[in-house]
């Protein structure tokens, strides 16, 4: 579903990524773990195209975004090619990102309506459905600001599958809340990973790493250290930053 090679960043000089490789498989759910500024939201972002790679091979359901050529040149497919890709992904971020002036329902049926183009009246019900599968369909019509921020990270999670991705990116959804409102977001996502959901979920909650993702991997100072099933991570990290990292999280 996601293939990313030897992906390379910089900002200004500053190597953020350094030939960072992944895979992830359809209906699997990978997490991203790693210290603060070792490059897991720009990897996120590369992948989603809201940053350009400065090369690099990235393929989403075997559709090439960008490719690099011997020359080492980086070169992305066309703008619509470009846009088409970036729909089969869904991102969910710690800032939850509603719309404020917009209701909870007004809020899901908007990209459907304005990107898709879809009918106010195709839309609506699905959306009710989604807000029934968040546990939020009594918040229909109210606003982002008279919710949780749980409640608010739950109407993001169905704003993104009111497109129906074939893949959710999420980037520490759960950081902004206080610890008794991460329960209520993470028992959404593992329902999602049940449902054979793709997720790529960049967290601090070792519990859902461990729990829920098959796959771990560790990023520090712009690399991929290592990465593997979630039990023999955890029980067995083969490199001393990743030991140490664990470490510093208990
Ligand atoms: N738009 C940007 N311009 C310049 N530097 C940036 C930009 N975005 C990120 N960086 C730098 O890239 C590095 C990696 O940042 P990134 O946000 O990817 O880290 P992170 O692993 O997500 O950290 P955190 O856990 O704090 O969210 C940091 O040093 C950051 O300062
Ligand atoms: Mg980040």
């Amino acid at each position: 579903m996601i293939e990313a090679r030897g992906i390379r960043k910089s900002f200004g000089g500053q190597s953020v990524l350094r030939d960072v490789s992944l895979t992830l498989a359809r209906g699997e759910v990978v997490a991203i773990i790693g210290p603060s500024g070792s490059g897991k939201s720009t990897f996120l972002r590369c992948l989603n195209h809201l940053e350009t790679i400065d090369s690099g091979h990235i393929a989403i359901e075997g559709e090439v975004l960008a490719t690099t050529d011997a020359q080492g040149r980086c070169s992305y497919v066309s703008d619509a090619q470009v846009r088409h890709i970036g729909r089969k992904m869904g991102m969910v971020f710690q800032s939850f990102n509603l719309f404020p002036h917009l209701t909870v329902l007004g809020n899901i049926i908007e990209a459907p309506m304005v990107v898709k183009g879809m009918k106010r009246e195709a839309i609506v019900p699905r959306a009710e459905e989604l807000l029934r599968k968040v546990g939020l369909i009594d918040k229909r019509d109210s606003y982002p600001g008279r919710l949780s921020g749980g409640q608010k990270q739950r109407v993001a999670i169905a704003r993104a599958l009111a497109m129906e991705p074939d893949i959710l990116l999420f980037d520490e959804p759960t950081s902004a809340l206080d610890p008794e409102l991460t329960g209520e977001v993470l028992r959404t996502m593992r329902q999602l990973a049940q449902e054979h959901m793709t997720m790529l979920v960049v967290t601090h909650e070792m519990g859902f790493a461990r729990e829920v993702a098959h796959r771990v991997a560790f990023m520090d100072q712009g690399e991929l250290i290592e990465s593997g099933p979630a039990a023999e991570f955890f029980a067995q990290p083969r490199h001393a930053r990743t030991r140490a990292f664990l470490q510093s999280m208990l």
